[in-house]
């Protein structure tokens, strides 16, 4: 067998991911890890699932084990319908949701549904590498987007649709994560939300809006500042993606889409030929765990959870890091984002600081498309509790002082 003339062109274009080389060194025992970008497991609400799952075992029997619609289950469906109105987002007159398995199935079937070889996604500069690699697998040219600490610069998204569409290319949409960014913890100002939504209308391309972090906000934050780009008036066409993933647990794979029915009705058929349905178990565990109340309650524990580690991880930061090496303060999510001086090559410290120093981080390069970031890194305060942490960081910033000395 010959596999490079059997496989598709997308198969033979696919890469592993540069950071899952890291997986095997990141997870030795012994590690602290600032690495990974999974939920931590002590806040997954096992004992209730599985009260839930006796529950409706018990009262409904085999039932819940049958295949379901593909839209998702009516019930639930109208459950998210009620979470997405206290956000601002309203489902009806012309808008339309859609249960996926996870949001990582509802970007690829919104890749599925919009892109064609050399199509023109833009993202942020730095954006989430699973999104990334799902643009890529279905052949489009990514270009970054320049953000900083209020997030996607309007200037420059402005000024990359004008010079794409200027050189003839199809920009087909912006894929963005307005709040606590995975890698870079940054949120999009609310000013900004609104520039961003006018920009894509006058040019044309639809937005992609990924927000799984939008629930992590920690206390300060006014959920106002944090509304979807969906819920602004001019934000009826953006494809909204949400999922229980870092708020309830990403075993049970649910997640969410919103969008103008004439989108969602396309992604139905998309999702129809990937899978027929999402699982029905999965849908009713979490309909019921929302429907009990016990979401909005385990909702703030997680919140005060990721809040505590993430200001445990800025106070040893302030106090321990050099000169030269600035970072995000997160307001919420599970991740901040490091820059070292120019010239400096975080890929090779990473390797440097896991084996040696027994510290893992992510190096940032692979979340950019341009080939820039590789002074940059990745940080989360998800796994570790606040004495590893402050450890942790004490290392580090040791380990980056005597790295710059030495430039
Ligand atoms: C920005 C972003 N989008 C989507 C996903 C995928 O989440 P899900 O578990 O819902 O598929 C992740 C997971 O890390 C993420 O960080």
């Amino acid at each position: 067998m010959q596999p490079d003339k059997l496989f598709s062109r997308s198969a033979r274009l696919m890469q592993p991911s540069p950071i899952r080389r890291m997986a095997g060194l990141v997870n030795q025992p012994g590690v602290i890890s600032f690495a990974g970008g999974m939920p931590n497991p002590a806040t997954f609400p096992d004992k209730d699932l599985r009260r839930i799952l006796d529950e409706i075992v018990e009262r409904d029997g085999s039932r819940i084990f049958q295949y379901g619609i593909t839209r998702g289950l009516p019930e639930f469906c109208e459950l998210l319908a009620g979470l997405l109105t206290k956000r601002g987002v309203t489902i009806g007159d012309g808008q339309g949701l859609m249960v996926t398995n996870g949001s990582q199935q509802g970007l690829n079937l919104v890749s599925q549904v919009f892109l064609d070889p050399g199509d023109v996604v833009l993202v942020e500069s730095p954006s989430y590498v699973g999104a990334l690699a799902c643009f890529r697998n279905h052949q489009a040219e990514l270009v970054g987007v320049a953000q900083d600490e209020d997030g996607i610069v309007p200037e420059d998204l402005a000024e990359q649709a004008a010079t794409l569409a200027a050189a003839g290319k199809r920009v087909k949409f912006l894929y963005c994560i307005p709040n606590f960014q995975n890698p870079s913890g940054v949120t999009i100002t609310p000013a900004r939300r609104a520039r961003i939504v006018e920009i894509a209308r006058r040019h044309g391309f639809l937005i992609v809006e990924d927000d799984p972090y939008g629930e992590l906000y920690f206390s300060g934050v006014k959920p106002g500042d944090i509304r979807p780009l969906k819920a602004l008036p001019e934000g009826e066409d953006v494809i909204y993606l949400s999922s229980f993933s870092k708020v309830v647990t990403p075993g049970l794979r649910t997640a969410y889409l919103a969008g103008p029915e004439w989108v969602i009705a396309r992604l139905e058929l998309a999702k129809q030929a990937a899978d027929l349905c999402s699982s029905s178990l999965d849908q009713r565990l979490i309909y019921e765990y929302c429907r009990r109340g016990l979401y909005e309650a385990h909702l703030q524990e997680v919140r005060d959870f990721y809040d505590v580690k993430c200001q445990a991880m800025l106070k040893a930061m302030e106090q321990s890091m050099p000169a030269g090496i600035t970072w995000t303060r997160p307001r919420g999510g599970m991740f901040l984002w490091g820059t070292l001086p120019g010239g400096m090559d975080a890929e090779a410290l990473a390797m440097e600081a896991v084996q040696h120093l027994r510290v893992a981080f992510i190096h940032g390069g692979p979340f950019f498309v341009d080939g820039t970031g590789q002074n940059t890194f990745r940080l989360t305060f998800a796994k570790e509790d606040v004495p590893a942490i402050e450890q942790g960081v004490r290392l580090l910033a040791d380990f980056f002082l005597s790295k710059v000395a030495a430039l």
